[in-house]
């Protein structure tokens, strides 16, 4: 499974991606007003630092709009994936932009029929929203397992992006289920390293070796 940061911050970006654990990049709106940085600007940066895609959502909500600000967008880098809503503009939008080759990512599903539409429009990545779906009293990881059943009854290409990950069960839960991709908050992802018996095990080894009284370096 691939792991996106959901993050503007270049700090977390530049560490994760130095610990291998980078595929991409997702941004929101929220997330560029979060950092205080310039959306062109942070956008390109972060596209130098990742190899993988880095999506950019559009703020239109008209076809028309959305085509130019995507084509603004797209020529930030070539790993720019341009975020749309789920919506009928939005879908129009998916279609000419995969037509085109540019990856799409359509963003803000909360249910498997919305996510079969983004299917059908050609997305390269749909982003189920599963800790919001939570949040409102749905079971985010059952759209998860929707989501999968039906992109595998008629072998859909398009990726499941699940987003609005808050904890480290909806990252295995998501693995379990075969999801493509998982985009979190930086700290999410770095909290999975975390056990305590690796812990215990570090201090026990540790103590033992300074009974030896050797040295490495
Ligand atoms: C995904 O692309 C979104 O940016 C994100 O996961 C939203 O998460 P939130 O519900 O924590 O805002």
């Amino acid at each position: 499974m691939k792991f996106f940061a959901d993050t503007a911050e270049i700090e977390d970006i530049k560490e994760l991606a130095e610990a291998g654990l980078l595929d991409g990049v997702t941004t929101n709106p929220s997330l560029i007003h979060k950092s205080g940085r310039d959306f062109m600007e942070v956008t390109k940066e972060i596209c130098g630092l990742v190899d993988g895609p880095v999506s950019a959502e559009v703020v239109a909500l008209d076809h028309a709009t959305m085509m130019k600000e995507a084509e603004v967008l797209r020529k930030i880098a070539d790993n720019v994936c341009i975020k749309v809503p789920l919506t009928i503009d939005g879908l129009k939008t998916c279609k000419a932009l995969t037509d085109d080759g540019t990856m799409v990512n359509v963003t803000l599903c909360f249910s498997a029929n919305q996510a079969l539409l983004a299917a059908k429009a050609g997305a390269t990545f749909v982003s189920p929203f599963v800790g919001r779906h939570d949040d409102n009293g749905f079971d985010g990881m059952e759209l998860i397992r929707d989501i999968r059943l039906i992109y595998d009854n008629y072998a859909f290409e398009t990726e499941i992006l699940v987003a609005s990950v808050r904890h480290a069960t909806h990252i295995l839960e998501s693995a379990r289920i075969g999801a493509d991709v998982a985009t979190a908050p930086p700290k999410v992802i770095k909290g999975l390293v975390n056990h305590v018996l690796t812990d215990k095990g570090i201090e026990g080894f540790l103590a033992d070796w300074a009974k030896t009284g050797q040295t490495i370096i």
